[in-house]
């Protein structure tokens, strides 16, 4: 199967397999795992933070840092379509206390503006903001990557507000392969970010949360909390060596191979690329004008062996997201099913066109 439908398809290649089964290993609650401990360190240097904590997952990243940042029901000002509003199963207000003040940005990308008109120092009545919360590259905004000088205007911002600032970093790694800028440049605006292994780095699962030492401390009470903390966990965070590694500069890969996907779904006939120019790995477009719901498309396809879905129910949006286990010739497949899954469905297009 070509399967498009999200970054986190990826498998880990024999040799991430190989180095897997070799990591030596340890309790890593009691700070005894070498490779969890190693993994960390490298998070930490990567960044330019202090330290790291290895985590089983980025949405518990982010539900821990807004917990350490927030005091019970301050506010986090965040995009109305970043992960923590969209998918994270209200995990802020059950466990973070926190309240979401969601703005519209472009493409997930917000403004000092949007954020002043929600920032509230805490009175008898309203709720004191504690964080703004930043991800990148945007999930929903297509994979677009925050520009240094609006995040300088975030840091500042916050710092005259007494406020932190968050990065979830999912793709962090992406948004550094397409710019040129280092995670250590992109992280020096923030207090706390991290970095995802499971997605585009290829790694099966985890990811990796840095900031101050402090920080950190308070993060890893919270691991311990919710169960997050593992045992011989470096059979699973060696994976994340491998990936920091070796899979980092191959991300230029996918960046082509989505504009070369975006190029060719742009040629058939009803469909609609959103969220242009393509920046990193994700590729929205809409098939509304193909007269065809996604399911329709994907029920197709899938009998051809790709996958795209992302498809929000009700909405004629669909997601294609590039990885390691896809090619360009997979993605030229994957044009060539969607055209004809659009074409055979409406065969009048196939002479208008
Ligand atoms: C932007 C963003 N943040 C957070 C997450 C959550 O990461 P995880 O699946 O590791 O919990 C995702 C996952 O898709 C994401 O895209």
């Amino acid at each position: 199967m070509i399967d498009l439908s999200s970054d986190t398809a990826t498998r880990p290649t024999a040799e991430m397999r190989a180095f897997m089964v070799a990591a030596p290993v340890g309790d890593e609650q009691r700070r005894e795992d070498p490779s969890v401990n190693e993994l960390q360190e490298l998070a930490a240097t990567l960044t330019g933070k202090e330290a790291a904590l290895f985590l089983p997952s980025g949405t518990m990243c982010n539900v821990i840092a807004y917990a350490v940042h927030c005091a019970r029901g301050e506010t986090v000002i965040l995009d109305q379509e970043a992960h923590p509003n969209i998918a994270e199963r209200g995990g802020p207000a059950v466990i973070g206390n926190v309240i979401l003040r969601s703005v519209a940005g472009e493409r997930g990308i917000f403004t000092v503006e949007q954020v002043k008109r929600f920032i509230n120092p805490g009175s008898t009545h309203a709720a004191r903001s504690g964080l703004i919360s930043v991800e990148n590259t945007t999930n929903r905004g297509g994979g677009a990557v925050w520009p240094l000088p609006r995040l300088a205007e975030l840091r500042e911002l916050a710092d005259a507000n007494g406020m932190k600032l968050h990065m979830d970093g999912a793709r962090l790694m992406n948004a550094v392969v397409a710019s040129g800028n280092s995670a250590a440049t992109f992280a020096a605006y923030t207090d706390s970010v991290w970095v995802d292994l499971s997605k585009g780095l290829g790694a099966p699962v985890g990811a990796v949360l840095a900031g101050t030492h402090e920080f950190i401390e308070e993060a890893r009470l919270w691991k311990h909390l919710l169960g997050g903390a593992m045992r011989q966990a470096g059979i699973i965070a060696a994976a994340g060596i491998y990936a920091f590694r070796y899979n980092v500069d191959r991300l230029a890969d996918d960046h082509a191979n989505a504009r070369v996907l975006a190029e060719g779904l742009a040629t058939v006939p009803g469909i609609r690329l959103l969220h242009a120019p393509i920046e990193t790995n994700i590729v929205y477009f809409d098939v509304k004008e193909t007269g065809l719901m996604p399911a329709a498309i994907e029920a197709v396809i899938n009998q051809r062996g790709v996958r795209i879905g992302g498809a929000y129910s009700q909405s004629t949006v669909m997601r294609a997201v590039t990885h390691l286990d896809v090619s360009r010739e997979d993605c030229e497949r994957a044009i060539d099913a969607v055209r004809d899954a659009v074409l055979v469905a409406t065969p009048a297009r196939s002479t208008t066109f």
